[in-house]
């Protein structure tokens, strides 16, 4: 077994702990070079970079596991390959190919090692890769260079308090316009959630609830997770809209609720007059994994989920341990899904 470095696995919060090595491409006269391990953390560019100015750059989330039997393996990279570039797409920046960009993956997380977390340490290594427009722009206008790179760091839970089930409220900020960029991962996406979540936590919220920006009366997301629900009869409901994030999480679960728990998916427009009927209610995302959500206040009115402030619903429960289950490799994976680094 590999040497582990000495840190306090059980205690790390969602933070930025710098780990040896970083993976950096950088992209000049129409064309990628082929990319690297660094070990400068730091990245210099000039003073009129595009995402500077205009915030050119998006990102990616994913994570790097300890199995049981002492393999390091991420989940689904492929996928976030694939949104990366409709995300690139999107804000006119170069698509780094889907097949450099996993094995990009692979040889970070394996220079990493060291700072993968421990099965069964309750953390993880999580991945980031970015893109941004390195060279100088004025006019309002795509960069010609970019830098792309893969930054790793080990974490613990990202809402503090682990399993405790989390307080929303209805957030009257909208967070995605109904044909922006919701459904990419753009910087500039949560730049503009910073003034509402540092709100919501003022005001003794956990997080935000968006609603569709064109009617406000549809579910949308939070700032970093999808929302599912589980139906009184046990139904896993996720919503549909074009202005969220197709998280990797949430269609990972509606696979895992269908054919390992043998229960009924639904992906459909989700109105916020019916949350009160739901019997649970969870944040999906890399970061977020599932974490429960006990009451959603909307303008002092409380719904509070029957599945209460203590522990999750037993349905999320069983789709938390199903889920983690597959990346630790407790369970047997859909083919395709485990990555092994090592
Ligand atoms: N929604 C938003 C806004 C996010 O930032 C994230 C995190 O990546 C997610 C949802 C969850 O997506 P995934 O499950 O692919 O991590
Ligand atoms: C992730 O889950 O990977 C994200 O990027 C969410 C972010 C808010 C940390």
């Amino acid at each position: 077994m590999m040497e582990k470095k000495n840190i306090d696995w059980a205690n790390l919060g969602f933070g930025y702990v710098p780990t040896d090595k970083r993976f950096v491409a950088n992209y000049k006269d129409g064309a990628w070079d082929d990319g690297c391990l660094t070990s400068d953390a730091t990245v210099q560019i000039s003073e009129c970079a595009g995402v500077l100015q205009y915030a050119q750059t998006c990102f990616e989330g994913m994570k790097a596991y300890t199995t049981e039997d002492g393999r390091i393996v991420t989940f689904r990279p492929d996928l976030n390959a694939e949104r990366m570039e409709s995300s690139c797409k999107r804000l006119e920046m170069p698509v780094f190919p889907k097949d450099r960009f996993v094995d990009a993956i692979v040889e970070t997380v394996a220079a990493n090692g060291a700072y993968v977390p421990p099965y069964g340490s309750g953390a993880t290594l999580y991945i980031r890769p970015f893109m941004f427009g390195s060279d100088a722009v004025i006019g309002v206008k795509p960069a010609s260079e970019y830098q792309f790179r893969i930054f790793t760091t080990p974490v613990g839970p990202y809402f503090k308090g682990g399993v405790k089930p989390l307080t929303i409220r209805v957030c009257d900020y909208d967070r995605a316009a109904p044909h922006g960029t919701g459904h990419i991962k753009a910087g500039l996406n949560y730049a503009m959630s910073l003034y509402a979540i540092m709100d919501a936590h003022r005001q003794g919220f956990d997080e935000n609830m968006y609603l569709d920006a064109a009617t406000r009366t549809k579910v949308e997301e939070t700032g970093g997770a999808n929302f599912l629900f589980v139906t009184k009869d046990n139904k896993v409901v996720t919503p549909k809209s074009n202005s969220i994030l197709p998280s990797i999480t949430r269609r990972s679960l509606l696979v895992v609720a269908k054919d390992y728990l043998g229960l009924e998916v639904e992906e459909r427009e989700v109105y916020l007059d019916e949350v009160k009927d739901f019997a649970e209610c969870g944040l999906c995302g890399t970061a977020a994994v599932i974490s429960p959500v006990g009451k959603i206040v909307d303008h002092g009115r409380e719904i509070c989920l029957p599945s209460g402030m203590t522990e999750m619903g037993p349905t999320t429960k069983k789709l938390y341990d199903t889920l983690t289950g597959i990346q630790m490799g407790r369970l047997e994976a859909p083919e395709g899904w485990i990555k092994v680094i090592k």
